[in-house]
């Protein structure tokens, strides 16, 4: 039997995609508040919510913005957890080559088309039009399993926000300006994992049509029975 609860959880769970592209309205504070509340929740090791949450909006988040753009095209790359594609393996690889050939050609961009590539690496770091950006801080330590727990709290907020009719959209790229960011927004301590984008999702943007799938459940799941 399926519980009303287990059908909500499904098209809650389904129902959120990352969004690339938001409308200007801003998401009023109560039920940012709400929202970033119920993340709180997750679960983690022995309940030490080792999250650091900062949530930028208005003017701040336009100054911001302007910051990640500046460096970004002087290349100040400051990442506080090293990133190489050599993280992934070839089975990695195939999904991410996948899922960014779906995404390049929704966006009518080519292989070659630099440029384009590069205009759109822009949109990204100004949040895709989101009037609001939340950037997650693990420890200082940067230990894996903390930092696991941050990725809980990271996906209880999407969530949160899914039910909300908040659109989000999880963006590593934020990550690597860590710098930039911590002296805009002040923040000392703590290691940058991830930004989230949020707002509300422009419907009539086809870029957010676009679903890229999953591998099947027993591709990456076993059962020992
Ligand atoms: C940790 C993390 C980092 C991500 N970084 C980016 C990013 O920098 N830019 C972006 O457009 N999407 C980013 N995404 C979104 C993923 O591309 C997206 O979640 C994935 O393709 C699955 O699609 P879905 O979220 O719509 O189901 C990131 C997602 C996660 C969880």
């Amino acid at each position: 039997m399926t519980t009303e609860l287990a059908e909500t959880a499904g098209r809650l769970i389904r129902g959120r995609r990352a969004t690339r592209a938001f409308l200007p309205d801003p998401v009023p504070q109560e039920t940012i508040e709400a929202v970033f509340g119920l993340a709180g929740t997750a679960p983690s090791n022995s309940n030490a919510q080792p999250w650091q949450v900062e949530v930028v909006s208005g003017a701040a988040r336009d100054e911001l913005a302007d910051a990640l753009v500046a460096a970004h095209q002087a290349d100040r790359r400051t990442p506080d957890f090293p990133y190489d594609d050599s993280i992934y393996s070839p089975v990695h690889q195939r999904r991410r080559a996948a899922f960014g050939a779906t995404l390049y050609n929704a966006l009518g961009i080519g292989r070659g088309d630099r440029d384009l590539r590069a205009s759109y690496d822009l949109k990204s770091l100004r949040f895709y039009d989101a009037p609001h950006v939340a950037l997650l801080y693990a420890p200082e330590s940067g230990d894996p399993r903390l930092t696991a727990d941050v990725g809980m709290y990271a996906q209880t907020l999407l969530l949160a926000m899914a039910a909300h009719g908040i659109a989000s959209c999880p963006q590593g790229m934020l990550s690597f300006y860590s710098e930039t960011v911590r002296e805009t927004l002040g923040v000392s301590g703590g290691k940058l994992l991830l930004g989230i984008s949020f707002g509300y999702a422009d419907p009539d943007d086809p870029i957010n049509a676009v679903e890229v799938g999953r591998e099947p459940l027993l591709e990456t799941t076993r059962f020992h029975r």
